[in-house]
């Protein structure tokens, strides 16, 4: 893909469901407020997960993915419904993130986590421990057990279960795998503060032996970046004691899921910080990284900011303006700073709605 160098941007839009819709609108609010005669988007919508589903039958649809492939970056709100769990695994929403992933070769997952000190009463830790938090989550994306061959379901046939339906997944890593996602975690650690913690469970995994092997090679080539390792359960421990002492940090597809989201709610909310999903073209894709929370769906009750800032990454990485993104980095910060707030955020204050807090985004843009 040729990268997007022209004033005028084509961008995949796809909402999906639950609050997905509703959260996108507002990043789209803000990014239509940022148009001039010297940028442009062009929003183009497909439906995906659920919404794919209804329209087509299939998660993903093909016209979704052609779209996806044909636009310099893809905005992405949520997918996922209880009320799907009993499809094949082919049809569930989920099945439509991970396809995105592949076909547009994202293999890497970006999620930077900051606590300014004075939005520190935010987080559910103590402020001492919250304030100054400034860690980026760096993600393998396409490994692993979520993809690791064979997989599915087979008799056990050993063990005191044998003779039992057994459901098994393959936990794999190939070099060149950890290769190129260590490449991504070491040069962003060049341009912060140096130190990169690679998380894995080498103890007990030879998939970990091998991605710590490989990411000690790796380091090699940085000098300047400090490496340390970290044994899975340890890392979600430090998160939470002392999650100011981390910088980057670097890990597998499943423990990253899992410490992606424990570090987002650090914040506050799994509905501030936004993660960008990037492999080796400019393409990337963006996302909040909630879900659907279907409890709330459509009711104007849905944190809008970690997918506004989904925006601001996209200009950022993709769209070659990073001095867009840090206006509407500084904007929601500022609106943060004025204590306006979705409801699930701690405040003294009455709490505002989505479409609200995406029109105080907007004013806060100039
Ligand atoms: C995420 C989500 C997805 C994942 C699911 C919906 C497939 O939890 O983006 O973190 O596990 O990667
Ligand atoms: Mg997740």
């Amino acid at each position: 893909m040729s990268p997007s160098t022209s004033r005028r941007h084509a961008i995949a839009v796809l909402p999906g469901d639950g609050i997905g819709p509703e959260v996108i609108r507002q990043a789209v609010k803000v990014l239509d407020a940022l148009r001039s005669p010297a940028f442009d988007v062009e929003l183009r919508y497909a439906p995906v997960g659920g919404a794919g589903l209804e329209a087509v039958g299939h998660p993903l649809p093909q016209a979704t993915l052609d779209l996806a492939l044909a636009s310099n970056a893809v905005l992405f709100g949520a997918v996922g419904d209880p009320r799907h769990d009993s499809l094949a695994p082919e049809l569930r929403p989920e099945k439509a993130i991970l396809g995105l992933r592949r076909s547009l070769g994202l293999f890497a997952c970006l999620k930077a986590i900051t606590i300014p000190p004075d939005l520190a009463h935010l987080s559910p830790l103590k402020s001492e421990r919250a304030a100054g938090v400034d860690l980026l989550v760096v993600r393998e994306l396409d490994g692993d057990a979520y993809t690791g061959q064979p997989k599915g379901e087979r008799t056990a046939t050993s063990g005191p279960f044998a003779g039992q339906r057994e459901g098994h997944d393959s936990m794999a890593y190939a070099e060149g795998e950890v290769l190129r996602v260590a490449h991504i975690a070491f040069q962003a650690a060049r341009q912060r503060r140096q130190r990169l913690c690679s998380v894995d469970k080498a103890s007990v995994l030879a998939s970990s032996r091998l991605w710590r092997e490989v990411v000690t090679g790796v380091s090699a080539g940085y000098p300047d970046v400090a490496l340390t390792h970290a044994y899975a359960d340890n890392a979600a421990m430090q998160l939470v004691a002392n999650p100011a002492a981390f910088d980057v940090l670097l890990t597998g597809n499943l423990f990253g899921d899992i410490l992606g989201d424990v570090a987002s709610v650090l914040t506050g909310s799994i509905g501030l910080p936004a993660s960008a999903l990037v492999g080796s073209a400019r393409r990337g894709m963006f996302e909040a990284g909630h879900g659907t929370a279907l409890d709330i769906a459509g009711k104007n009750l849905a944190n809008p900011m970690a997918c506004i800032r989904a925006a601001a990454l996209m200009l950022r990485h993709s769209l070659g303006r990073p001095d867009l993104a840090t206006r509407i980095d500084n904007a929601v910060v500022q609106v943060l700073r004025a204590g306006h707030r979705t409801r699930e955020l701690p405040g003294a204050g009455a709490a505002m709605g989505t479409e609200a807090i995406g029109d105080a985004v907007v004013a806060a843009l100039s």
